[in-house]
């Protein structure tokens, strides 16, 4: 069974102690209702402990973030199942602590309640008072990678990401994070994040879990309605389909590529948000698959907007 823990200061007090024994503190974030694509980065982050020989301490924090949100998305009805994320979390037996906070964002005064003796004089402490009062008005922005793809449509996403993820670090001070490559702009923000700003955390991309039909696993697969999710399927179908073609011919024409995509996606009844194909570290937009790319495809089936990615290695 996983120890719960909801405080921050006991958060980081538990993965110091596991550090002291010696051992690799590694981070899963998630939003919880987790399903097999999440436990495929519990099973990684056991992984690192196997290649590595040495023993890890595994913490997967469970929050939904609100400042990812914009006004208009789905923040409200973001599914979620505590009991049955711990469930699953215990039966992997890899999971050692769950960081279930209820905020990770300040309210009222934060920091310690009572001086410990190391703030006397006129040495002053931004943890000693109410700094700065309610709220938080610290954001990190990704200049560049924030703005195309997933960016575009949902201004305010990877600022709420980069940030809350930052949060999590400074929190649980992980030696590792993994991340999913089905959100691939933001692996790849992350990376950036981190190079940038000098945590000393390795970040671990891990490949797309599938339903046994090719539709990538999400959270947000539960309000589709059976005919969306049979429709939906168009986007796997799509993506692998553009592969074979661009393995298959040597410097495709991206818009060609796209076009084929786009056209699957409609007559499927989907909406498309954006297909892109772009570099695979840097997400600029190639003209001709002539180098590593990756398609990155965001759709609306319904209400619901799903998003989806193949990498393809040329050589
Ligand atoms: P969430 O959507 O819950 O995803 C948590 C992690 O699981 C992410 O790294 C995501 O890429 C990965 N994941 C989701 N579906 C996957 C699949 N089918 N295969 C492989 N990995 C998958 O992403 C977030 O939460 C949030 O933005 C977060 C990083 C926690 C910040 O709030």
């Amino acid at each position: 069974e996983p120890e719960v823990i909801r405080d921050k200061a006991a958060m980081r007090a538990w993965s110091r102690r596991r550090r002291a024994e010696g051992k690799t503190v590694v981070l899963v974030p998630t939003m919880g209702f987790l399903h097999e694509g999440h436990l495929s980065l519990v099973s990684a982050a056991a992984a690192v402990a196997a290649s590595a020989g040495v023993p890890v301490a595994v913490v997967v924090s469970i929050y939904v973030n609100p400042s990812q949100f914009a006004p208009t998305e789905d923040l409200a009805t973001y599914p979620s199942d505590l009991a049955g994320d711990l469930r699953k979390l215990a039966s992997t037996g890899a999971v050692h602590a769950v960081f279930n906070p209820p905020d990770l964002y300040v309210r009222g005064a934060p920091g310690r309640t009572s001086g410990d003796g190391t703030s006397g004089g006129s040495a002053v402490s931004c943890l000693d008072a109410a700094a700065g009062g309610d709220g938080h008005e610290t954001w990190i922005r990704v200049e560049r990678l924030e703005k195309g793809l997933c960016g575009s449509s949902r201004p305010v996403f990877f600022r709420g990401v980069a940030t809350v993820v930052a949060k999590l670090f400074n929190v649980v001070e992980p030696d590792v994070a993994i991340f999913g490559k089905k959100d691939y702009q933001q692996w790849r923000l992350i990376c950036r994040m981190v190079r940038d700003l000098d945590f000393a955390i390795e970040i671990i991309g891990s490949e797309i879990v599938r339903e046994a039909d090719g539709l990538a696993m999400s959270s947000r697969n539960v309000h589709l309605s059976p005919e969306q999710r049979e429709k939906a399927l168009a986007i796997s179908r799509s993506l692998v389909n553009a592969r074979t073609v661009a393995l298959s011919n040597s410097n495709s024409a991206s818009q060609h590529i796209k076009n084929q995509i786009v056209q699957t996606l409609t007559e499927a009844g989907g909406q498309v948000d954006y297909v892109e194909i772009v570099e695979q570290e840097s997400l600029v937009p190639v003209e001709t698959i002539d180098r590593p790319v990756v398609i990155c495809v965001a759709a609306w089936f319904g209400k619901v907007r799903l998003i989806d990615n193949i990498e393809i290695h040329t050589q």
